[in-house]
């Protein structure tokens, strides 16, 4: 939540913090703001609420500073609504002092009140005033903003990421994380910072991740970073792997539109080199596991994160032989669950930033398990604090909506799942090298799923006023629907659920009136599960009552023929891979039903991309 960018240097810094929220705005997009420190003009700041596009019209029309050093901001509201005098940075110290604040300041009401009590005036409703205030006390007393920002941190509870600029000292941006992200940016003659690599990437490949704790001291030429306790530290350098092109929308409607363009390459890139034609999996990354210890796996995410550990532990289970559990992070770590050195504590988080998983590998950690990261995000939180990480390489994703990073997740857990069947010796050389076969012609299905996309565009034409859509499937397939109907939810606000087919009978068929759509995805008839069967018959029991379905089934599916009303077809694959080419349609057919409906695709409303409040 919350996007945050600093930078000193020679560059015009509104050029560089309006470039850098730009490339942010996916994790809050309610109000925006900025303020710049030079030698010449002090402190000027502006701040509106509403998109950036309200701010940048602002600061175009009227020009604020050329130069200087500068932090911006980005804001997904907590407390207090989104209004200008809400949207960050705030001022204090006489409009001397500006801070800008990603996170929750858990006891902002004993600190509101006691600053308060001192005289103090505050012009919002937010948390992350108090902050401000209490810097400019501190900067009074001792003369020095990383002093000072070493007092105030230890008077905050809960998350935070501040960065603080003052007109006393131009060429100097403070900054400090707890429990919220930031990342360093480190180029020639000039410095970044930024709540993800995306904020600097168009000027430096080079980061530092600043660990939890921690306050950084930035010049043009200096980066110092202190524990909250004054130790000095030398954060671990990254170069990130990706073009600041990459991060562009590159001639597409929306970034969704081009995510989804992506996945097959998403894919082809998570695999790369992590599979050989045999079947054997090569992911150096996980010698840091104790693997021969590890009896029981639990996989821990939200959202659609948590739907693509769910498609990838019915692989894992099957392939490795160690039980595996799925479980909504928030859920898992207060429930207080039995873990020890034998459990191995997947996260999977597109982001690496999610707060509630991260929690959650804070958890497993303290408990004693083993901790793996499968993440997208370079320099995130919480690969920094697991035993180890698996990346999935598919690129920065910037819709809110995630849609390649899904695949690339569920197909990284099929590696993983495979890796660790091959070192228990329970999968045989011929079961990998058809695994592999199937994984390596993954791409190229996802590419003829992906243009599938006039179809369902068509389809979402004449659905745009319906208020409700339900999504079934069985086994591999459940997730599936799970991940269609939070599509749904996300992007066009029509109330929709996920139901494992089977369950339809024990409730939801209750559900079924005339007209009520509804998305099956039908099995293989191939599949010598004989599922197949089965959901043929959950769809005449919906088709009987008046429901109108849409199958997803594999091309010359004679038996869905007669009582769908529309089918969209998937190429032949094997019952693990089928999934990952139903969920393409129904990403496409979410952002399509959006765009019928005149919605924001990108940005859908009350949501954030990297939710980093619990
Ligand atoms: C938010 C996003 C979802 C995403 C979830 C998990 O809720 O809106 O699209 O699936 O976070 O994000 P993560 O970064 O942990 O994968």
């Amino acid at each position: 939540m919350c996007g945050i960018v600093g930078y000193v240097g020679p560059r015009s810094s509104m050029d560089v913090l309006v470039a850098g929220l730009a490339r942010l705005e996916y994790r809050g997009y309610d109000s925006a703001g900025v303020a710049v420190v030079s030698e010449n003009d002090g402190l000027v700041s502006q701040k509106r609420a509403g998109k950036l596009a309200v701010l940048r019209d602002d600061v175009d029309a009227h020009p604020l500073a050329s130069g200087g050093t500068g932090i911006a901001h980005t804001r997904w509201a907590t407390h207090g609504a989104p209004t200008d005098a809400n949207a960050h940075p705030h001022l204090a110290d006489g409009g001397k002092l500006a801070l800008i604040h990603n996170g929750i300041i858990e006891n902002f009401h004993e600190l509101r009140e006691e600053l308060i009590a001192s005289g103090e005036q505050f012009l919002s409703e937010t948390d992350s005033e108090v902050a401000a205030i209490l810097l400019a006390h501190a900067f009074r007393e001792t003369g020095d903003l990383t002093t000072a920002m070493q007092q105030v941190v230890k008077r905050l509870e809960g998350a935070f990421t501040l960065l603080v600029v003052h007109a006393d000292k131009p060429g100097v941006v403070v900054g400090a994380r707890r429990n919220s992200p930031l990342v360093i940016g480190v180029g020639e003659g000039e410095n970044f910072l930024g709540s993800d690599v995306a904020a600097f990437v168009a000027f430096t490949h080079k980061a530092l991740s600043l660990g939890q704790d921690q306050i950084v001291t930035l010049t043009e030429s200096a980066i110092d970073v202190i524990t909250f306790d004054g130790e000095e530290v030398h954060p671990p350098e990254f170069t990130v792997d990706w073009d600041a092109s990459a991060a562009d929308k590159g001639g597409w409607s929306s970034f969704m539109a081009k995510e989804i363009s992506e996945e097959p390459e998403a894919v082809a890139n998570t695999i790369r080199g992590r599979l050989s034609s045999e079947g054997q999996v090569v992911i150096p990354e996980l010698e840091a596991l104790d693997v021969g210890r590890i009896d029981r796996v639990i996989f821990i995410a939200c959202g659609t994160a948590a739907y693509a550990a769910m498609l990838g532990a019915y692989a894992m289970e099957k392939w490795s032989g160690i039980p595996v559990t799925v479980e909504l992070s928030h859920e898992f770590r207060y429930r207080e669950p039995v873990v020890g050195p034998g459990t191995l504590v997947v996260s999977v988080s597109q982001s690496g930033e999610t707060m509630d998983t991260l929690m959650a590998v804070r958890f497993a950690n303290d408990a004693g398990a083993q901790t793996l990261a499968i993440c997208n995000t370079q320099g995130a939180t919480i690969p920094r604090e697991s035993t180890a990480t698996v990346y999935t390489h598919a690129g920065p994703e910037v819709a809110v909506a995630s849609t390649k990073a899904f695949l690339s997740q569920a197909v990284a857990v099929y590696l993983l799942g495979l890796y660790l069947g091959q070192h228990r010796k329970v999968v045989s050389a011929e079961v990998a090298a058809s695994i592999a076969k199937d994984l390596h012609a993954l791409p190229e299905q996802i590419q003829e799923m992906v243009e599938t996309g006039p179809r369902i565009k068509e389809l979402a034409g004449w659905m745009a006023d319906t208020r409700s859509v339900l999504y079934l499937g069985r086994h591999v397939g459940y997730p599936v629907a799970l991940e269609g109907a939070l599509k749904l939810k996300e992007l066009a606000y029509i109330h929709a659920e996920g139901f494992a087919a089977g369950e339809l009978k024990h409730g939801p068929i209750a559900l079924i009136e005339p007209g009520q759509i509804v998305f099956v995805i039908v099995p293989s008839p191939r599949d010598p599960s004989s599922l197949h069967s089965k959901v043929v018959s959950n769809i005449q029991e919906i088709r009987a009552r008046g429901a109108r379905v849409i199958a997803i089934a594999e091309k010359g599916d004679a038996a869905v023929l007669p009582y769908a009303d529309e089918v969209i077809t998937i190429p032949p694959a094997s019952p693990f891979m089928e999934p990952l080419l139903a969920v393409v349609p129904l990403h496409i057919f979410g952002m399509e039903l959006a765009g019928a409906k005149g919605l924001d695709i990108d940005q859908p409303r009350n949501l954030a991309k990297s939710v980093t409040v619990e």
